[in-house]
């Protein structure tokens, strides 16, 4: 089976064996398969980097379903299984009233993956609404239930990426969200910028949420016109005394202050800084309009972005004396 279309990027490696797990039964019994020691999961496909054929069996998520688990006055708390599509996902809640995913709309990706690196956007974080995730154990195939802090979430981080990796396979996740007195967050200068361009004064959740969308649109390639996987480094995040030398060579350059001596650079504005941005080499190439994004422009294979990705690397750090590191998981 080829895999081109079920990752982002679009990269054309093949599976061994594929399976689509449509049922929890299934997982349980695909994981069972002792003719199948090695397995690989992939579900929305839409944070790795795929760089040869997959000699395994391949498990495809395709868990379906959203209810209503909880519900009060003010609250509400939704079930949506893993192989959910999040945008689909977060366009349902909005139809119901429901707030606190609008400013992660038009994410790609699936429900169950969301949680492995605590995805975010516009300053809200998945970590912000998520009550608990239920996973099931590679090893044993009993399923465990993961509260909030449980999942350990930092910045694009989570257990699963740390001592959890490869052990668990996220089933579904739980969701807190509001029915009224929305908790709306504006404060990121590109949602405010959209909305004083709409002239909307008191946005609801659905302007929150078109907003997010326009600006994304603007900025973002779309994985089923031009291969990508979002923002493949994260921005890193440096001490005082780095910061320091850093800001006094480079005054113009944009940070936020994450924590009383740390700083965030947004790895967009040094990746441009080098000069890659809207670069291509061959069908592995960086976005013309957001440098953090690498794009497959047809016919790329994952090492032609994996080389890229390290010549991107290697120029920041010999500029800037800061080494950036991928966001997405490359499977090598
Ligand atoms: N910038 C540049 N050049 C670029 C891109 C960005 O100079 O090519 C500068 C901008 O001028 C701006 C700053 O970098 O001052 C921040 O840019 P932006 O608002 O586009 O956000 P980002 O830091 O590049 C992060 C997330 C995105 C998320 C946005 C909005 C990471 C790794 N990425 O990007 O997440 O949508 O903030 O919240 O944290 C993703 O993870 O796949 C993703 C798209």
């Amino acid at each position: 089976t080829s895999l081109k279309t079920y990752n982002t990027f679009g990269i054309d490696v093949r599976a061994k064996y594929f399976y689509e797990i449509n049922h929890i039964a299934d997982l349980k019994q695909a994981l069972q398969l002792k003719e199948h020691p090695h397995k690989f999961i992939i579900s929305g496909g839409s944070n790795m980097l795929l760089t040869k054929d997959i000699d395994a069996l391949v498990l495809h998520i395709n868990l379906k379903g959203i209810e209503v688990v909880d519900q009060n006055n003010e609250t509400v708390q939704i079930k949506v299984m893993a192989g959910e599509n999040w945008h689909d996902m977060v366009m349902w809640t909005l139809e119901q009233g429901y707030g606190g995913l609008e400013n992660m709309s038009l994410i790609p990706g699936n429900t169950g993956t969301a949680p492995i690196q605590n995805i975010g956007a516009y300053g809200v974080e998945l970590k912000d609404v998520m009550v608990s995730c239920e996973a099931m154990r590679i090893s044993d195939q009993q399923l465990k239930n993961f509260t909030n802090a449980e999942c350990q979430f930092g910045y694009r981080d989570s257990f699963f990426k740390n001592e959890g990796k490869g052990k668990f396979i996220i089933t579904s996740v739980i969701f807190e969200l509001t029915k009224k007195g929305h908790k709306k967050n504006t404060s990121y200068g590109a949602i405010e910028a959209k909305l004083n361009e709409r002239q909307i004064v008191e946005p609801s959740i659905k302007d929150i949420s078109d907003a997010v969308i326009a600006i994304r649109r603007e900025k973002l390639p779309d994985p089923t016109v031009l291969g990508n996987s979002g923002s493949f480094f994260k921005n890193p995040v440096v001490n005082e005394s780095t910061f320091k030398k850093f800001i006094e060579k480079n005054s113009k350059a944009p940070f936020y202050q994450v924590s009383e001596h740390e700083y965030k650079i947004p790895a967009g504005w040094l990746i441009e800084q080098s000069g890659f941005k809207g670069k291509r080499f061959g069908d592995a190439g960086v976005h013309k309009n957001q440098a953090l994004v690498l794009v497959n422009h047809g016919h790329a294979t994952g090492v032609d972005i994996l080389k890229l990705a390290y010549r991107i690397i290697e120029e920041v750090d010999k500029n800037f004396g800061i080494k950036i590191e991928p966001e997405v998981n490359i499977i090598k």
